[in-house]
C-alpha cells in the first residue's frame, strides 16, 4: 500500500509522514530531501543552474541514497548540509525543470517498488503515485505554518515572523505555479487541515483513516 502526503511548506508533512510510517510499520520517503540533495550536488559541482539538461544528466549520474533518515550523495553524508537557507533558496532551479523532475520521479518509483510506503512531497498523489490507495493533502493557514517554523528555529538567531511568512509565501507560489509537478491536491486526495490539532491528533486520525482503507 502507498500513502502519499502532499501539501505546502510548513504544513508538517515530514514529521507527520515519518510518524505515520512508524505507526503503520511502513517505509518512509521524504522526496523534498531528494530535491535538496540534487541542489547540493549541483552547487558542489559548480553547475550552471539554468542549464536544465545538464542538471538532469547530473541527477541521473549521482548515487543518491536515503537510508534511516540520512541522505548521501556519492557517499558523502549531506543530511545537515541540505537544510541550509542557501539550498532552500536554490531548490527552484532543480524543482522547476521537467527533465530533472522526471529523473527524480523515476527514482522515487524505483525506491518504493511494490513495498508499503508513506511518501511525502508536492506531487506524490498527482504525478509520482497517481494509483496510491491513500492520498492526503495536508494544509494549515499561512500564519500557522510560519509560526510552527519560527518555533522550530533556535531562539538566538530567529528572524522576524513576518520574514518567514514572506519567504514561505514566495515558495508556495513557486510550488503552485510550476509547469510540471505543481503543488495541487489530487482529485481523490483527502484534504486535511491541521490548524488547532496537535501532531499526535493528526497522526492518530491518519492512522485510523488508513486503517479503514487497508
Ligand atoms: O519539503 P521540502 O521543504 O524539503 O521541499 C523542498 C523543495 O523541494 C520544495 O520547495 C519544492 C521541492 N519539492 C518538489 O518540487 N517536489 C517534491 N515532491 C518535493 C519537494
Amino acid at each position: 500500500m502507498i500513502v502519499t502526503i502532499d501539501g505546502p511548506a510548513g504544513a508538517g508533512k515530514s514529521t507527520v509522514a515519518r510518524l505515520l510510517a512508524e505507526r503503520l510499520q511502513f517505509n518512509f520517503l521524504d522526496t523534498g530531501a531528494m530535491y535538496r540533495a540534487v541542489t547540493w550536488a549541483a552547487l558542489e559541482g559548480g553547475l550552471d543552474l539554468t542549464d536544465g539538461e545538464r542538471l538532469s544528466e547530473m541527477a541521473t549520474r549521482i548515487e543518491l541514497r536515503i537510508d534511516a533518515g540520512r541522505v548521501s550523495v556519492d557517499g558523502v553524508d549531506v543530511s545537515e548540509a541540505i537544510r541550509t537557507p542557501e539550498i532552500t533558496s536554490k531548490i527552484k532551479f532543480i524543482a522547476d525543470p521537467p527533465a530533472v523532475r522526471s529523473v527524480l520521479v523515476d527514482l522515487q518509483r524505483r525506491f518504493v517498488g511494490d513495498r508499503n510506503f508513506v511518501t511525502e512531497g508536492r506531487d506524490q498523489g498527482t504525478v509520482a503515485f497517481p494509483h496510491a490507495e491513500c492520498k492526503v493533502f495536508l494544509t494549515a493557514t499561512s500564519e500557522t505554518r510560519a509560526r510552527r517554523r519560527w518555533n522550530q528555529l533556535p531562539a538566538e538567531n530567529r528572524p522576524q515572523l513576518s520574514a518567514i511568512l514572506q519567504q514561505q509565501e514566495e515558495r508556495d507560489q513557486r510550488d503552485r505555479e510550476r509547469e510540471v509537478g505543481r503543488l495541487v491536491a489530487a482529485d481523490d486526495a483527502r484534504q486535511f487541515p491541521t490548524d488547532g490539532l496537535s501532531l499526535e491528533q493528526v497522526v492518530d486520525r491518519l492512522v485510523e483513516w488508513v486503517g479503514e482503507r487497508q
